[in-house]
């Protein structure tokens, strides 16, 4: 497969706040890569740069990110993602001023009755109508996209639907997917996965295998805190997570890790190759 986008970021901030470091991934043309983080993990930071926004977000990176081609962002939130004062027709034009490329476009995620959305105004459609809106905007002039929990603001049938999209997006048209999420529970792709936590990729796994074996005791914490009809979840989690380590010479997980030994005591761990799948980890 022709490879589609290569991304190296050794470090990047937002003036002094160091955000990301180390950030190495490849994504194959009609590829899906899930990012799966907590809150300030630094999930939008590295969408930003991949999509190449990080001047309009004044981030520095050293780094690079190689694309063969254009890459579209969906942003996180809905309401400021779209100009309230003018039609999707208007915000969609100033993108590609072709029409039947807009209604083709419009129709690709999933929109019917084409010709009343493209005369309407943001704050005429629902949530999951706008969203769509927003994916198609991304899609205008790239088949890569950048999906910053596109389904945050979305509720759980909304949600789902948004997510065969993109699912469908990949399969049916080839489009390549980054899909930003902090609930694994939406984590229905066959993709890749990395799993961020303070700016560093703790864990790098096809989803299978992320979920049928987390290795790292943080992923584990991150399966076990989407929302399950029988767990009362997080108060056990957040005990978890007041142990962790904030030293740069140690593992910042020795103390929730039942298999820790002497080394993570000594050093920050490295990401490790383990049986084709990328570990920070010493044991
Ligand atoms: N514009 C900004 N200026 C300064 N710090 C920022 C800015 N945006 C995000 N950050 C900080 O960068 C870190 C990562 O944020 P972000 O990339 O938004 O994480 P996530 O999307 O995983 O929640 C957080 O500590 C956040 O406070
Ligand atoms: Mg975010």
């Amino acid at each position: 497969m022709l490879m589609s986008l290569d991304v190296h970021i050794r470090s990047a901030r937002y003036s002094n706040n160091n955000v990301l470091k180390d950030i190495d991934f490849r994504l194959d043309t009609g590829g899906v890569l899930t990012i799966v983080g907590e809150s300030g993990a630094g999930k939008t930071t590295l969408g930003r740069i991949v999509a190449g926004l990080d001047k309009f977000y004044k981030i520095d990176f050293e780094g690079y990110v190689r694309s063969s081609e254009k890459i579209g962002y969906v942003p996180q939130s809905l309401s400021e993602s779209m100009d309230p004062v003018f039609s999707i027709e208007y915000q969609m034009k100033e993108i590609k001023n072709n029409l039947a490329l807009l209604k083709n476009t419009l129709l690709d995620v999933g929109l019917k009755d084409v010709d009343r959305i493209l005369k309407s105004y943001p704050h005429n459609l629902s949530g999951g109508m706008k969203q769509r809106a927003l994916i198609a905007l991304a899609l205008l002039d790239s088949k890569t996209v950048v999906a910053d929990e596109p389904t945050s603001a979305l509720d759980k049938t909304t949600q789902r639907q948004i997510v065969k999209l993109f699912e469908d997006l990949n399969k049916n048209s080839g489009i390549s997917i980054i899909f930003i999420t902090h609930d694994l529970d939406l984590l229905k792709f066959d993709s890749s996965v990395i799993v961020l936590y303070n700016g560093l990729i703790i864990e790098y796994a096809n989803s299978r295998d992320l979920l049928k074996n987390p290795m790292h005791p943080y992923t584990r914490i991150l399966i076990n805190a989407a929302p399950k009809a029988d767990m009362h979840y997080d108060t056990d989690r957040f005990a978890v997570l007041d142990n962790i380590e904030q030293s740069n010479d140690m593992c910042p997980f020795v103390n929730i890790c039942e298999k820790r030994c002497d080394c993570c005591y000594t050093q920050f761990p490295k990401l490790k190759d383990v049986g084709g799948r990328l570990l920070r980890c010493h044991v």
